[in-house]
């Protein structure tokens, strides 16, 4: 097996994406290893997760800052210290400059919990429900200079349903995000993750030579379609 792919996670809050990344990491799915946590705020329960895996964790405050642009560049030269390849964005509950985005390029990755372009912005899964949507979901997307935006590398939908509300959604988003997000990392620390000229992600197949196979159903369809469509 290659080596690992260093990467660094920042987070706000209670980091059960990166408890999943870890979780992904210890039982040798990822072949990756967590150089560094940052989060912006000490308070935040991702930090106690780091603790508890012995991973270095660091908290940079803004406060400190002038800045967004300062704050940024602290963020930025602490990661390159560590040698992190690839920055996760883990529920980090703020926006990252153009400069943060050109010093990782195409190596910084967010989670969302919406099938973007659809719902970017604070709780998506507030905006789902109240838009009545059948589906949402989650999007794992490379990093650019827009908020939630950037090329899609892979995205999961849940059944939404009428009037159920906010809480029963998220669940199941969330538990989707815990399985797509340290895909995209495998992807990416395999190195089969692309951005093709059009800006679009494209993953490579496993072998030089092998098609991609999708052998799960490409197509969901909610509420169910009754017998004969
Ligand atoms: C997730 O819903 C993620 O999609 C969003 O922030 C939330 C973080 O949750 N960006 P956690 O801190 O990983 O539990």
């Amino acid at each position: 097996m290659s080596r690992p792919l260093p990467i660094a996670v920042l987070l706000s809050g209670g980091g059960s994406n990166l408890q999943s990344i870890i979780d992904h990491i210890e039982k040798g799915l990822l072949n990756a290893c967590i150089k560094l946590v940052v989060s912006n705020d000490p308070l935040a329960k991702g930090l106690e997760r780091a603790r508890k895996h012995a991973i270095p964790s660091r908290v940079i405050s803004p406060l400190e800052y002038a800045s967004r642009e300062r704050h940024d560049a602290a963020i930025v030269e602490q990661l390159q210290k560590t040698g992190a390849e690839a920055v996760c964005l883990a529920g980090y509950m703020r926006l990252i400059g153009k400069a943060f985005v050109h010093s990782f390029p195409n190596r910084i990755l967010n989670i969302h919990p919406s099938l973007l372009p659809a719902f970017p912005g604070l709780d998506a899964q507030q905006q789902a429900a109240d838009a009545g949507v059948s589906f949402s979901g989650a999007t794992v997307h490379f990093v650019d200079e827009e908020l939630d935006h950037g090329p899609i590398i892979i995205q999961g939908a849940v059944p939404a349903y009428p009037g159920e509300g906010r809480e029963p959604l998220a669940r199941r988003i969330l538990a989707l995000e815990h399985r797509i997000y340290p895909q995209a990392l495998q992807w990416l620390a395999a190195d089969r993750m692309r951005v093709d000229e059009h800006g679009l992600a494209r993953l490579l197949p496993d072998e030089p030579r092998s098609a991609l196979r999708l052998d799960q159903p490409a197509c969901l369809v909610n509420p169910p379609l009754e017998t004969g469509f």
